[in-house]
């Protein structure tokens, strides 16, 4: 990881140095010279970049040789940052969101509070279809809008790459312009913005988020609408295929012949598995080789084995526990079974109204049993895993991508401790 030693110091090239870094969190996955823990932590470190890939990271009182003395080295094309003796991470992968939707539904969440449950909600008319309601009758504009502003939250909050998923529109029409909303922001984020403000968007199509009002008495209908044309049109488009799998909304054969036909158009698999009942939606995913199952707050041991040995990462949303007020999944079984498990925020006006990965990270320690350790990988590596990037992102070392979380911290373990407050100073995020 450091340097190569079959390799002359004049021959790193590097168009940034990132010095005085007070403690490097590299969540490496193999163990770094001069690193510390189950997070691989470098204290008093240094990481230089080129072209956006991680080229060298070390002890920060080494690098002067290496970037700066030779004379094979123009020095001039460096550019050195001072992290003033900062925690830096890995950027948090946000890896399951609702990023795009108009309206809110503060009405619903104190009406939980008051004791109504979620089926209740739903079977009175609120829930999903209210978003999808006013999704529907928002331009493209104000959507683009305000999922900007949120993509902007989460970016101030540390976080560098979000899976963004339709699910609102329901038809083809709101289901391709929420698409193509997601595109733009994927668009615009490399050329409008600077550098420096970049994220990285994964896109999903939720055609079969919940039954949509029109098709109540039809629901082959709509599920023809998703399998045989949504699924094609959108090829290119989306990324991954999402379906929700419950009683509330789609069985698992219906679920089950969506996804096949996705799997057969190229998209990666994604399931909303078990999260009011054990629906097999876990079960579905280890069948199919999806790259995440996602809640899985009813999931059997049988499943959970099953999942693991499919290679599919478990991702769990605690964030939907404390709005909903149920029971939070314990993160220990699955850990414990040997399962790479994934936090996430789940962002949607229902379940989980927060952008903030580091509340996510302090319910999953403080309600579902991780350790920080276990909730910063969580967060970092094993969310790039559930987007199927973890070669890319998601941990730092020599070959991954430069997106890095600059922290007000200088010792990482304030981390869910000093609670409720952001602790992220900046983003980095190199091309
Ligand atoms: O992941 N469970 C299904 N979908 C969302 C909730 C969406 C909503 O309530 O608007 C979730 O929790
Ligand atoms: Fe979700």
């Amino acid at each position: 990881m450091s340097l190569d030693p079959s390799q002359p110091p004049s021959r790193i090239q590097a168009s940034m140095v990132i010095r005085n870094i007070g403690q490097l969190v590299t969540v490496a996955q193999q163990p770094v010279p001069g690193a510390t823990g189950p997070l691989q932590v470098i204290e008093h470190a240094a990481m230089a970049i080129h072209d956006g890939t991680i080229v060298w990271i070390g002890p920060d009182n080494t690098t002067e040789p290496l970037f700066q003395t030779d004379e094979a080295t123009n020095t001039q094309d460096i550019s050195i940052v001072d992290a003033e003796g900062v925690v830096v991470t890995p950027g948090f992968v946000d890896s399951h969101t609702h990023l795009v939707f108009a309206g809110d539904r503060a009405e619903e969440f104190h009406l939980l509070r008051s004791g109504v449950s979620y089926a209740e909600l739903l079977a009175q008319g609120h829930g999903i279809l209210t978003t999808v309601q006013a999704t529907r009758s928002a331009s493209t504009e104000a959507l683009l809008g305000l999922a900007q502003a949120r993509l902007e939250t989460m970016r101030l909050h540390g976080t560098t790459t979000v899976e963004i998923k339709t699910g609102y529109g329901l038809d083809r029409v709101t289901e391709e312009a929420c698409l193509r909303i997601i595109n733009m922001l994927m668009a615009q984020e490399k050329t409008a913005l600077t550098p420096q403000t970049e994220m990285r968007i994964v896109p999903s199509f939720l055609g079969a988020h919940v039954l949509p009002q029109e098709y109540q008495d039809r629901r082959e209908a709509y599920i023809d609408l998703v399998t045989e044309e949504l699924l094609p049109s959108f090829v290119g488009l989306a990324r991954f295929c999402d379906v929700y799998c419950d009683r509330e909304a789609f069985t698992l054969e219906e679920c089950r012949r969506i996804l096949t036909q996705a799997k057969e158009l190229g998209y990666q698999l994604k399931v909303h598995a078990d999260q009011f009942s054990s629906s097999g939606g876990a079960r579905l995913a280890s069948e199919l080789g999806a790259t995440s199952a996602d809640h899985l707050d009813y999931t059997s041991d049988a499943d959970l084995d099953a999942l693991r040995e499919a290679g599919v990462v478990a991702t769990l949303l605690p964030g939907t526990s404390y709005t909903l007020r149920l029971p939070y999944p314990s993160a220990r079984r699955l850990i414990d079974r040997g399962l790479h498990v994934a936090l996430a925020t789940d962002f949607n006006p229902g379940t989980c109204y927060c952008e903030n990965m580091q509340m996510i990270i302090g319910l999953a320690m403080s309600a579902m049993g991780m350790s920080l350790e276990e909730a910063l990988t969580a967060a970092t590596i094993n969310g790039a895993r559930a987007l199927g990037l973890q070669d890319q992102i998601g941990s730092l070392a020599v070959g991954k991508r430069c997106e890095l979380t600059f922290w007000s911290l200088s010792d990482y373990r304030e981390i869910g401790y000093h609670f409720g407050i952001n602790q992220v100073r900046t983003g980095l995020v190199q091309r």
